[in-house]
């Protein structure tokens, strides 16, 4: 026989008789809600839940950890301090405020649907999880988190944590990774989560995911308020569940990235605006490893510059959610910029173009370079 607080009330489970699915997940909120009013970390857009600042930090943490995402965050909310700004800034801009964080049609959507927003609801993020869905880059989850979080309805966000959460509580060997099973614990929360506390208990699940129910590692079951409710734990089943379905490999593709210098100016060049990193800008490269004669052959015989010095700056790798980035990279003083490149000193480089991460292992390189 095993107890569990639910709502104030002790509900049994027996061997004999176990807990259906919807008795279970009822069963999670009491001590749910009791935890995270003790453990919720302090947050930047937990101070003032207002859907503007749940809207960005949820866009902001989908592909990226809480801890990176904080400078990211506190930036963005002083130079684009709510909907108008974001719906006016320039692209360069925007793009140049999500430097870094990666997935960069994240950005535009979030400039989208702040135009949409101003036009269609006078300046003021709409409530409801049906209005939400319409606005572009807002998917079932975000349209959750803010509702629920800014505004108090109770409508479910299901992310990976809570994902994880889900599965393991309810013994689930489905795939996570499909849609189909994430509408099913969409719809199985629609029925079970509470009607008051919905910014608490949608936090909570994402928080149990995110600290306890770690991704990554070990679960800390013993912090776990769900602890004596979890079928997994309790079938010695942690390994194996959440189940994900092996995905098929990346692509692999091999790059030679030139740093190309000149009296203290780079080479770059604006990516095109269709396809992976759209419109950013990045460091001359070619689609196939080059030597450094190859390389300085190349510059000289095809873009008309004289070479002064090639330096091989070793290898570097960048992972895409399907494409491999595998590169090698060499430092170029040249005695100009090729023509069909924009020169740019380090502030501008700095200040103005946005660089994606891909090319990070060779930023700090040029950076010393221009100094
Ligand atoms: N990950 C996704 N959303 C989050 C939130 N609101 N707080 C902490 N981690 C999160």
């Amino acid at each position: 026989m095993i107890n569990h607080l639910y709502e104030g009330l002790q509900v049994l489970e027996s061997e004999a008789k176990p807990l259906s699915p919807i008795e279970r997940l009822k069963a999670i909120n009491g001590p749910l809600l009791s935890w995270y009013d003790s453990h919720a970390r302090v947050l930047p857009w937990r101070e003032t839940p207002e859907a503007y600042r749940v809207w960005i930090s949820e866009i902001m943490l989908q592909q990226t950890r809480v801890e990176a995402v904080k400078p990211y965050y506190a930036r963005f909310m002083e130079a684009l301090p709510d909907v108008k700004a974001l719906a006016e800034v320039e692209d360069e801009r925007l793009m140049k405020l999500w430097e870094g964080l990666g997935y960069y049609n994240r950005a535009r959507n979030l400039k989208k649907a702040a135009g949409v927003i101003m036009y269609d609801y006078g300046g003021q993020v709409p409530e409801t999880y049906e209005e939400l869905l319409k606005l572009p880059g807002i998917g079932s989850y975000t349209a959750g988190a803010i509702s629920s979080i800014a505004f108090g309805h109770p409508v479910p966000a299901v992310d990976g944590n809570v994902l994880r959460v889900l599965s393991r509580v309810l013994e689930s060997h489905e795939d996570i990774l499909k849609q189909s099973v994430k509408k099913h614990f969409e719809e199985l929360l629609r029925e079970t989560m509470p009607k008051e506390r919905t910014s608490a208990f949608t936090q909570g699940m994402i928080e149990i995911g995110a600290i306890v129910c770690v991704p990554n590692g070990k679960p800390k079951c013993e912090e776990c308020p769900l602890e004596s409710l979890c079928l997994a734990e309790r079938h010695g089943l942690l390994d194996s569940i959440p189940y994900k379905a092996p995905k098929k490999p990346r692509k692999i593709e091999e790059k030679t990235v030139l740093l190309i210098c000149s009296s203290k100016k780079a080479a770059i060049r604006k990516r095109p605006d269709q396809g992976l990193l759209a419109s950013l800008y990045e460091f001359p490269n070619t689609d196939h490893y080059l030597t450094a004669d190859e390389v300085r052959e190349y510059l000289e015989k095809e873009q008309g510059v004289t070479v002064e010095s090639v330096e091989p700056l070793g290898n570097a790798k960048h992972i895409f959610s399907h494409v491999e980035w595998h590169m090698n990279g060499y430092l170029v003083q040249t005695d100009q910029i090729p023509g069909q490149y924009l020169a740019v000193e380090r502030q501008e480089l700095q200040n103005r173009y946005a660089i994606p991460n891909a090319f990070q292992a060779y930023y700090q390189k040029l950076m010393e370079m221009l100094a």
